[in-house]
């Protein structure tokens, strides 16, 4: 008699997704640095050419290393499939450009990353698209922002750096009722803490850069598609041909060959090699990640230098209600920020740092310290600083798994060193 069994997600990341290649054995993929692949016939390369194989061809448009990681993140993620890309904002590039033409509306989430304000807010409108963007708890103007227009709906599961956590089976109800996907970027959450389809999200999306790699050693993304969008003819009639080809795959389909082939967004084999040796640890130090972070939210509110701290595991947080149930109660994600009483005492707590690196990055094992206000948001004016709540006094940290004394320590040293 077959046996089923299904892992529990701690196993799935170190066992989900066996390659679909048997590389002789080998427990991880080869890196398969090679632009183009051979083929045995002329006859051989028409077939994969048209699409009725799943031959390699050239390394822009798919790549063995990186087929080896789509398959890990369509596990975790329990999708029906994935594209890797070169980097997070390539993966939201892709996915929001596959679904919008000239003329086009779409609403976010007001709480998004900084790049990603900057695509959804400067660069669509120079192509005649508009994006409405809406207070992630306020569900009244996210019905009132939906048109004729609107193509899809966009959220961060925890927004960076604003942390908060937006209702995403209320966000998706919303969506579907009128006939439109949701997107959700879940690079903050992970799918340790969070897997969007589970609440309704159509699609996810993440920058692998950080907790799913890991170390800051990659820079990568990926597009992962639930498969149970059906596209409607009247706000998608530019799905018919891949719906009509591919069937659930359609939206993948049709970011991977409008997109992803003719922008160019490939990803190095390289990175998707180092992404699914992160992948492997990744329950693990998001367990001490979300524990860490905790940790130290709660310290910091205990110093009189900080001025507040804005964590969602806190149960004064907004957020928290919603976070402890959409994460299970698992934690509430690596990252906080916190406020010190100028820009002045920011630079002199970072200045005197010694064990915590200043970067921009986050995610990363190591512990990550940043000024957005002056760094990330300095080409903002003042006005859109205020509406993200980029304020001068910010200091946003990006917990890691050094042992928590350590990290109490170099914290509180760096205080000492304001007073
Ligand atoms: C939430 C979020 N999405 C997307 C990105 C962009 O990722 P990448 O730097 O890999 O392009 C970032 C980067 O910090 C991010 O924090």
């Amino acid at each position: 008699m077959k046996m089923e069994h299904s892992y529990k997600f701690n196993t799935e990341v170190v066992h989900g997704a066996r390659f679909p290649e048997d590389w002789q054995g080998a427990t991880l993929p080869p890196i398969v640095q090679s632009a183009s692949h051979r083929h045995p016939t002329a006859e051989n390369l028409s077939r994969t050419f048209s699409g009725k194989t799943a031959d390699h061809i050239y390394m822009r448009l798919t790549n063995p290393t990186n087929r080896a990681l789509e398959e890990k993140m369509t596990a975790l993620e329990g999708g029906i499939g994935s594209l890797v890309v070169s980097s997070g904002m390539a993966a939201i590039t892709n996915a929001c450009m596959s679904l919008l033409r000239s003329g086009d509306e779409f609403v976010s989430g007001s709480s998004l990353f900084m790049s990603t304000y900057i695509l959804f807010n400067k660069i669509f409108k120079k192509y005649g698209i508009t994006v409405r963007m809406v207070d992630s708890t306020d569900m009244d103007s996210l019905k009132s922002a939906i048109n004729d227009k609107t193509r899809f709906i966009y959220f961060e599961t925890i927004g960076n750096p604003a942390m908060d956590i937006p209702d995403i089976k209320k966000i998706a109800d919303i969506a579907h009722q009128n006939g439109l996907p949701l997107l959700m970027d879940n690079t903050l959450a992970t799918p340790y803490l969070c897997r969007p389809f589970e609440s309704g999200a159509d699609v996810v999306i993440h920058s692998t850069t950080k907790y799913l790699s890991g170390h800051g050693a990659a820079v990568g993304g990926v597009v992962i598609d639930a498969g149970k969008f059906d596209w409607p003819e009247n706000r998608f009639p530019d799905f018919e041909v891949y719906k009509k080809e591919k069937g659930e795959r359609a939206f993948l389909d049709k970011v991977w060959r409008e997109h992803h082939i003719n922008f160019g967004t490939t990803q190095a084999p390289l990175h998707s090699y180092l992404t699914l040796i992160g992948i492997d640890t990744l329950a693990l130090r998001m367990e001490r990640h979300t524990a860490n972070a905790m940790m130290t939210a709660l310290y910091l509110m205990q110093r009189p230098e900080v001025e507040w701290v804005n964590y969602p595991g806190l149960k004064s947080h907004p957020s928290h209600e919603n976070g402890l149930e959409l994460f299970g109660g698992k934690g509430f994600g690596g990252m906080l920020t916190f406020g010190l009483k100028n820009q002045e005492k920011c630079f002199k707590f970072i200045n005197n740092l010694k064990m915590i690196y200043h970067l921009a990055n986050l995610g990363d094992c190591k512990t990550l310290v940043i000024h957005p206000y002056s760094s990330q948001y300095i080409s903002f004016d003042e006005t859109t600083r205020e509406k993200l709540s980029i304020t001068p006094d910010m200091i946003r940290l990006s917990v890691g798994i050094e042992d928590m004394g350590d990290i109490c320590w170099d914290i509180g040293q760096a205080l000492d060193s304001i007073a």
